[in-house]
């Protein structure tokens, strides 16, 4: 059983009133709002010539860092790449038919994990001490790292959804390259790339079929 101090107490407890006052006041989020996110969203292979400033790109990452991970670990690790000389750099790791989605992408985040991401975790996890648990076990704290990044980087990509941008997911690249470049010297390693700006819509490639529920889903 965890021990709370008084202050903790009080922190649950004003928890607790702000989720159930948010719940008391909100309606579901509508059709049209859905289809923005989920049902008609789609994936990007070309961007308008828009810029997306710093501020958005902060209240990207505001968002974002709110989504759930196991306990509460943050593994993620972002690098916005706006400018052309990092571009120039990010080029040499793309995937030849990567290169023009992405070389014409306003923002291209790169979204990486940290090994390390348990030295935050007195102030992430304050009321137990599980550090040791990911220490001492580098296959669950690799597994661990890379589950929640993973997590993070849809949360970024709903994120951007909602605040009217669009998204270009990318795993062809050298993650090698890419972990060189841009987070030498530390123990992050690349997951996956996301373009971010205002999606050229004449660039949009056929709808691919997902798979129906009783191919995918079983309710037990
Ligand atoms: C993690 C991830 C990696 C992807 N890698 C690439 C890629 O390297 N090149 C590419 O053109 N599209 C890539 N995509 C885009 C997918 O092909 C696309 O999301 C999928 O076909 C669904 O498209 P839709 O969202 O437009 O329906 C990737 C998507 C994700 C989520």
């Amino acid at each position: 059983m965890i021990e709370l101090t008084d202050e903790q107490k009080n922190a649950v407890a004003k928890a607790q009133s702000t989720f159930t006052d948010l719940k008391n006041d909100s309606d579901p989020l509508s059709d049209k709002h859905l289809a923005l996110l989920f049902g008609e969203a789609r994936s990007m292979n070309g961007w308008q010539d828009k810029e997306v400033s710093n501020d958005m790109v902060k209240s990207i990452y505001e968002l974002t860092k709110m989504g759930p991970t196991s306990t509460n670990c943050c593994p993620a690790r972002f690098k916005f790449i706006k400018s052309d000389d990092q571009k120039q750099l990010l080029k040499e790791a793309l995937l030849p038919n990567n290169v023009e989605k992405v070389m014409s992408a306003p923002v291209i985040a790169i979204i990486g994990y940290d090994l390390d991401f348990s030295d935050n975790m007195s102030k992430l996890f304050p009321h137990m001490d599980v550090a040791p648990m990911y220490k001492g076990n580098a296959e669950f704290n690799q597994a661990t790292a890379f589950r929640n990044s993973s997590l993070q980087g849809a949360y970024f990509m709903m994120v951007s959804r909602a605040l009217g941008l669009d998204c270009g997911p990318m795993s062809g690249f050298n993650n090698d390259l890419v972990d060189q470049t841009f987070f030498k010297d530390t123990n992050i390693k690349s997951n996956f790339l996301c373009c971010i700006g205002y999606g050229d819509p004449s660039k949009i490639f056929m709808r691919l079929p997902r798979l129906d529920f009783d191919d995918a889903c079983e309710i037990l």
